[in-house]
């Protein structure tokens, strides 16, 4: 039903702020390989709008660059795929703040549209926040915000960051729901598309063995970790408006933290699911400075090559105390968790690329082995998100021969082994999911309003007392006091 409702309409998927990075290597991207996958209805279109300008012809050449065939390998069904893809595709050129350009716009999409079909319009923001307001408000002064019942379906997709902070968040949300309706927003956090994450809930709720250890009881940490071994490459502009702190831990890492400490929903109904995570949300404490330690990386060497510090990067000012780094040990105040650390850090210019939540067990009690040369180590649950996704859990094993002692050993589950499948794009799933209307992994409003409760006084603080951040070297495991923060809840960062 839900399934198959989304073929039965015709499809028009509008790009504002088309000509952009995210839209051509991502967005497009995903939609032809929806397009390949059978997932887009026999009727639809693709249409770009942006400020440059361009024939249709010439968007087409831009977006060519970047379609692979993921799921059709062959090179003669590739191209054929390719280019009735391609013919689908459309471009208007426009002011975000016209709404003459939008009217534009309208006209491209009823010559493109069957007038006696039901019509489904997405209109994904892939621009800047700063221009949310000014766009949404053309649409609908095109009158191409509005549903009509039984003829037209519109939905609008915006990404982060929503704002800087609660009050801004709050104000972006009561803007933009004058002209779309909760109903209709989709707001996007691509690593909710990941498929680690999105695993997240049938390795908790799908196995028996889990769930009855899955609390204070048995679980003495859990630690999030997000690391770049690169630097703003060329996004300073952004990052410095906003720092490591809005730019992933108030949204990527909250989410993993929230998938990892809810409830189990009444069911997998998307309102359900999200009611869990805006609840441990609201369970967690916010953050002050006592829990937190940010950092800023340095020129150094890394892997032989010379890197820059943040403050020698273009566009940084040369005071910058926007931090790079990040770790923070916050608390959830319910039954389950009360007193357990959840310690997450994110990092550009680190010494690795990975993402990871790694539940770490408490030790075995007094037992038989306490004794022995090699005692029993606590139990670990990594859930390895990137690179090479997978599942490990550590456990205590007998070691081969003689005489009887004991050996750390893994148990893995990697992706790569066990699936044959492609993976999708986060992007896919999401887009897809956009399109049938399914939208328990977009964070409703009340969402990120919890989501900004946890890190607004924090991120007060850090400003209004203009707290520098303490430096550490391009590719190092990065600042030191983060490793003291750890140390503080018999943590070490991995
Ligand atoms: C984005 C951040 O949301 O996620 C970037 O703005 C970050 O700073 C990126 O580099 C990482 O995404 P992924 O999917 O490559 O891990």
């Amino acid at each position: 039903m839900v399934q198959q409702e989304h073929l039965s309409r015709q499809l028009s998927f509008v790009v504002i702020g088309a000509s952009g990075d995210l839209a051509v290597k991502k967005i497009f991207p995903a939609l032809f390989s929806l397009y390949c996958r059978g997932d887009m209805p026999d009727t639809f279109c693709c249409c770009g709008f942006a400020r440059t300008d361009m024939s249709h012809d010439a968007f087409r050449a831009l977006l060519l660059e970047h379609l692979a065939c993921r799921y059709t390998p062959g090179e003669q069904e590739c191209r054929a795929l390719t280019d009735a893809f391609l013919k689908r595709c459309f471009y208007v050129s426009g002011q975000y703040d016209a709404p003459d350009s939008f009217g534009a716009l309208a006209r491209v999409l009823a010559e493109t549209e069957k007038s006696d079909m039901p019509t489904r319009r997405v209109f994904y923001f892939s621009i800047p926040p700063f221009l949310f307001m000014p766009t949404a408000q053309s649409l609908a002064q095109a009158s191409l915000s509005d549903d009509i019942p039984e003829k037209r379906q519109c939905r609008v997709v915006i990404e982060k960051p929503f704002g800087r902070d609660r009050a801004s968040s709050d104000e972006l949300t009561r803007g933009l729901a004058a002209v779309f309706t909760e109903e209709q927003t989709y707001r996007i956090d691509h690593y909710l598309g990941k498929e680690v994450i999105q695993n997240m809930m049938a390795l908790r709720f799908a196995n028996l063995v889990f769930e009855p250890l899955w609390n204070r009881v048995n679980i003495a940490r859990v630690l999030i970790t997000w690391m770049e071994d690169i630097g703003v490459e060329g996004r300073a502009g952004y990052f410095d408006a906003y720092g490591i702190l809005r730019d992933v831990m108030q949204n990527h890492l909250l989410q993993m933290l929230a998938l990892t400490a809810m409830e189990e929903p009444l069911s997998l109904n998307p309102e359900y699911v999200r009611d869990e995570k805006v609840k441990v949300l609201r369970s967690a404490a916010p953050a002050t400075l006592d829990d937190i330690v940010t950092g800023q990386y340095v020129a150094a060497s890394y892997h032989g090559t010379q890197r820059k510090g943040y403050l020698d990067e273009d566009g940084v000012p040369p005071d910058s105390i926007t931090p790079t780094y990040a770790a923070v040990a916050l608390k959830i105040r319910n039954r389950r968790w009360d007193g357990i650390p959840f310690l997450i850090r994110a990092g550009k210019g680190l010494n690795d690329r990975k993402t990871e939540i790694r539940i770490v067990f408490r030790k075995v009690p007094a037992n038989i082995f306490a004794n022995s040369p090699n005692p029993p180590e606590a139990n670990e649950l990594v859930i390895r998100v990137q690179p090479d996704p997978g599942i490990s859990l550590s456990f205590m094993n007998k070691k081969l021969g003689m005489p009887l002692s004991l050996q750390k050993t893994e148990l893995k589950l990697s992706y790569a082994e066990v699936f044959d499948e492609q993976t999708p794009d986060a992007y896919e799933s999401l887009i897809l999911d956009v399109i049938k209307g399914d939208k328990s992994l977009f964070i409703r409003a009340d969402e990120l309003a919890a989501a900004w409760d946890v890190f607004t006084p924090v991120l007060h603080a850090l400003e209004s007392c203009t707290i520098r951040p303490q430096p550490y070297p391009f590719g190092s495991n990065g600042p030191q006091s983060a490793d003291a923060l750890a140390a503080l809840y018999k943590a070490d960062w991995r």
